[in-house]
């Protein structure tokens, strides 16, 4: 089945597979949401059924505690673990410092929420996220329902003062309704192009009223694991200041790929 994925599919594999060598037994591990962070889950759910790996999880949304659960991991909840060893998540972009743009899910709430409450954060990415300037991919900010149409004008009026190249924003949207987080909140996307300063656009979108949280992942990431779609995996630390290179195959005892008919 592996020769079905495509390249783009085979780099977001590659990477979760390397990252698994961050996992130890016992550890408490935070899952993060999206289609990269999917194959770590997967992955995982392969060492617990055949090779019984003891660990505790904590999902970053509802969907990907569902497929934790499909793969035969028992999920708990924050409040039960309330702190985690290793959280190892997707990103929608990353730069030179590992700051992040995420929320792309629309997970961004809990994912950050998870991060932060880690000793490590591993990001696995294909290179496609390796960007110079946070921006241009849309910066998702999770609002409260009340009054969003005020929000969205006060963030509008914000923007228009800070080191960007687009303003426009938009309410996220999924099919003809408003897209739900599974807090109950809506989503903004900032078309920015470029963020300037990714420091000062979170604190003065954090001051905002109705403004839940913004994609914006600042000194949270400790290393990257890109996957590039020629099979060489990178590992970036920002800690170390150090990058790995190998090269990962995917070979057909890879079977998870029976699960993608
Ligand atoms: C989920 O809300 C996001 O933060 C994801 O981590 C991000 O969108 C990456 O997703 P993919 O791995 O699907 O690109």
């Amino acid at each position: 089945m592996s020769e079905q994925l495509s390249p783009a599919e085979k780099a977001k594999f590659i990477c979760a597979k390397r990252a698994m060598d961050f996992v130890k037994p016992g550890m408490r591990l935070g899952l993060g949401t999206g289609s990269t962070a999917a194959w770590l889950v997967r992955l995982l759910g392969e060492e617990v059924r055949n090779n019984g790996l003891n660990i505790i999880t904590v999902a970053t949304s509802d969907s990907t505690a569902r497929l934790a659960d499909e793969c035969g991991i028992t999920v708990r909840s924050m409040d039960d673990v309330k702190w985690l060893d290793l959280t190892i998540d997707g990103a929608d972009e990353f730069d030179p410092n590992l700051y992040l743009i995420k929320g792309g899910g629309g997970a961004l709430l809990q994912e950050k929420i998870v991060a932060t409450a880690s000793d490590q954060v591993v990001i696995i990415a294909d290179a496609s996220k390796d960007v110079q300037v946070l921006g241009r991919f849309p910066l998702p900010v999770e609002v409260v329902c009340f009054g969003w149409e005020t929000t969205k004008g006060l963030i509008e009026e914000a923007i228009s003062n800070l080191d960007v190249r687009g303003q426009a924003v938009t309410l996220r949207m999924q099919d003809e309704n408003a897209f739900i987080t599974d807090e109950g909140h809506l989503i903004l996307d900032l078309h920015l192009e470029r963020i300037g300063n990714a420091r000062e656009m979170s604190l003065i979108l954090n001051q905002i009223p109705g403004v839940v949280e913004t994609g914006l992942f600042l000194d949270i990431a400790d290393a990257v694991v890109i996957g590039h779609i020629d099979g060489r995996v990178e590992v970036r630390d920002i800690n170390t200041g150090t990058t790995e290179f190998e090269h990962i195959d995917v070979v057909a005892q890879d079977n998870m790929f029976m699960d993608l008919d």
